[in-house]
């Protein structure tokens, strides 16, 4: 695959969450990982990509932890002001996007903050696969385990067919102006929407799932840092 061939793209990284789950004296995307930040980790694998226009990366208003990483001074990236659930600060950091001269069909990848290990090999598949595709995806992965359904009591009530279920990850890539108006649509009419493929999927659209790597994980439990310091070992 030759990466000049692959579409130019702007990156919108929604980092202005509190990392409840984490239970650490910090937000997650601020945790050390190896020799840096998890954020700084999330950033690298975008601002090495030659295709790159730009980054917008939405954070808390007092957020005291950005401005002190050496990357806050980096020209290509450009502060958003987060929201109150994942979907505001996403929608904020794509009106940003449109001030900096993004335009409505523009491919725009949300990424995560505390999605650390993406592989450059799985962004360049997911720019690849959907460069001509007329809605957009994501990178996803296929569930492995048995998957059962519960009763209220806590026992299983029946065996639930995964051969097509995902798990849904990050980079998602759609086209600014979809994006936008689906989200916008959503949040007004009240939809909880949790990734940006389910603005999308309200909107009518049906996104493409591009099988990735398992390993591209997002930060949420303790547990989750500890595997990626061990795949991290001896890498830095
Ligand atoms: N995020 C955001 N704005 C919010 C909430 C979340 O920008 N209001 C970001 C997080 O910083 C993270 C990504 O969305 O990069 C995925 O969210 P999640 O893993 O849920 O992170 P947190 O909300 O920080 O964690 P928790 O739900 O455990 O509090
Ligand atoms: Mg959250």
């Amino acid at each position: 695959m030759n990466t000049s061939d692959l579409p130019s793209f702007w990156v919108l990284i929604p980092a202005a969450g509190i990392g409840s789950r984490m239970r650490a004296d910090r937000p997650k995307q601020y945790l050390q990982l190896a020799d840096k930040t998890i954020i700084e980790h999330t950033l690298a694998c975008f601002l090495s990509h030659p295709q790159l226009r730009g980054v917008v990366i939405s954070l808390a208003v007092d957020d005291p932890y950005w401005p002190n990483l050496p990357c806050a001074n980096d020209p290509r990236i450009l502060r958003a002001e987060g929201g109150a659930e994942r979907a505001d600060s996403v929608l904020n950091g794509l009106l940003r996007l449109y001030e900096l001269g993004a335009e409505d069909q523009d491919w725009v990848l949300v990424h995560d903050a505390a999605r650390p290990n993406l592989a450059r090999s799985d962004l360049d598949l997911l720019l690849a696969e959907l460069a001509d595709d007329p809605v957009g995806g994501l990178l996803a992965v296929p569930v492995r385990d048995t998957l059962k359904r519960a009763s209220a009591d806590g026992r299983v009530q029946a065996t639930v067919d995964r051969s097509t279920i995902w798990h849904a990850f990050t980079p998602q890539m759609f086209r600014l102006g979809a994006l936008q108006r689906a989200l916008a649509d959503a949040l007004i009419a009240g939809v909880a929407i949790t990734d940006e493929a389910s603005a999308l999927e309200w909107a009518g659209q049906a996104p493409r799932l591009i099988e990735g790597r398992a390993d591209n994980l997002k930060v949420t439990r303790p547990e989750d840092l500890q595997s990626l310091n061990l795949l991290w070992h001896g890498r830095c």
